[in-house]
């Protein structure tokens, strides 16, 4: 007989207990535990298990499937995988929905249709988003359910190409109490789905919600039960949508997608280095570009330093879009190895775009920022920057160098100031290389 038990769950963070607690000894939240059954726990003997040889699984690599939607197949890592489980995430109206009905009727199937489970939203809701978006749905199969029972018979019952649930935590199992968005019923019927979708091999999106507040009931349990989490991101000032790969178990996890809002849905941005220093003021001191690697794809951003006299016994480093500690190591690299005396200054550090700039071969570009904005003089406007500043002081070549310059080429720039490398020369552009920081800087003219 199966028996159900019943447990403690944090709302906030996914952590169980057995008894109740006034605060979650996990993420501290005050008052956040609710008594959630337990999924029935079957206690039958009857197991059984399957070997398999690794060279069998080697060769039973599944194929890719594109999507039509060039962004997403991006971060998605080069298409999608049979049975592979994508979390979508991302504040309310920022288009999630959007994407996942311009992915279901974009999705070349072949014969099977694409099932739509539209668990918050109408038939004739989605209807009209469908008509707004032209997309004609000719092989998508709407679902207005929330019942988790139906959706997984529905599911079974039709052969489909790929499934997609939006919401997650709008989907209730009628065998556990909690409302619809407990941790509880979250957790249980995704797991509910992925297992169906590893069973049958369904490419299989979840939506979910991620509040402003940064409560994150939803999502966050879910990461470590799905193969992929993309995280849908808005740019207002830029009017994009980011769409970045958190956790991917078939590609990279430093993809970005990019894409903006437009009346007829989602657009992809064909050039987004364009996009991103459309704003760069000219002649502004302080604003060096960077030729950073954004996963796969080449990508020019605006690094921008503002460097000013400080008030404080400790002044300030800040950064958005680098590491803060980082910025903390190349300001006392410039003080040693170049000279730049810091120490009365604040010095900010933002990456235009609302890109994040993680690998080391931005150091250049932030160091240039911050020393032309305390000598109030403008980087010339065709040079790039990239490269690994050393503590020592020293530069260090960094991947790809022939993409970046060929990305450099391709938007205009001259000249670009990086470490002494083995890659061939790029057409236009006229390398500066240093193999100290210091000199590096004072190739600049
Ligand atoms: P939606 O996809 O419903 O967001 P989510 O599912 O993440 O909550 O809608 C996002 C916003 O985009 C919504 O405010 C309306 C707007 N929008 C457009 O600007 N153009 C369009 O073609 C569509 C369909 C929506
Ligand atoms: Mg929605």
């Amino acid at each position: 007989m199966a028996k159900i038990r019943a447990s403690f769950v944090c709302q906030a963070c996914g952590t169980v207990s057995p008894k109740w607690l006034g605060r979650c000894p996990s993420c501290q939240a005050w008052e956040s535990l609710v008594e959630e059954p337990l999924a029935p726990t079957s206690t039958g003997n009857s197991i059984t298990y399957k070997l398999t040889p690794l060279a069998a699984a080697r060769e039973a690599q599944a194929p890719r499937t594109l999507t039509g939607l060039s962004e997403l197949d991006r971060v998605l890592g080069g298409g999608l995988v049979a049975g592979m489980v994508v979390l979508v995430g991302g504040e309310p109206g920022i288009g999630k929905s959007t994407l996942m009905l311009q992915l279901a009727a974009s999705l070349e199937t072949g014969a099977a249709p694409v099932l739509y489970v539209s668990a918050e939203e109408s038939t004739r809701q989605v209807g009209l988003r469908a008509g707004r978006l032209g997309a004609t749905g000719q092989s998508v199969m709407l679902l207005p359910e929330t019942g988790l029972e139906s959706i997984l018979a529905a599911w079974r019952e039709g052969a489909f190409s790929a499934v997609i649930v939006d919401s997650i935590q709008a989907v209730r199992a009628g065998e556990l109490a909690g409302a619809p968005g407990s941790v509880g019923q979250v957790r249980f019927c995704a797991a509910e789905f992925a297992n169906l979708a590893k069973e049958i091999g369904t490419a299989l999106f979840l939506v979910g919600h991620v509040t402003k507040e940064g409560s994150l009931a939803g999502p966050r349990v879910l990461e470590h039960l799905v193969d992929t989490v993309l995280y849908f991101e808005s740019e207002p000032a830029m009017r994009l949508r980011l769409l970045r790969a958190v956790k991917n178990r078939f590609g990279a996890t430093d993809e970005v997608g990019v894409f903006e809002m437009t009346d007829l849905g989602l657009a992809p941005v064909q050039n987004p280095s364009a996009v991103f220093l459309a704003h760069r003021p000219a002649d502004a001191p302080g604003s060096a570009v960077c030729a950073a690697m954004s996963g796969t794809r080449p990508l020019l951003v605006e690094v921008q330093a503002l460097v000013s006299p400080s008030g404080l016994a400790m002044p300030r480093r800040q950064a958005l879009g680098v590491d803060p500690g980082r910025l903390n190591m190349l300001c006392a690299v410039l003080n040693i190895h170049a000279g730049l005396d810091l120490s009365g200054y604040d010095v900010f550090v933002n990456v235009a775009g609302g890109i994040k700039l993680t690998e080391p071969a931005a150091d250049l570009a932030v160091a240039v920022a911050v020393m032309r904005s305390l000598a109030a003089r403008p980087v010339p406007a065709d040079v790039v920057c990239f490269g690994e500043v050393g503590l020592a002081g020293e530069l260090r070549a960094v991947s790809r160098t022939s993409a970046r310059l060929s990305e450099a080429a391709r938007q205009g720039f001259k000249r670009a100031l990086s470490a002494p490398g083995k890659h061939g020369r790029t057409k236009g552009i006229h390398l500066l290389s240093a193999s100290r920081l210091d000199a590096a800087l004072h190739l600049l003219a």
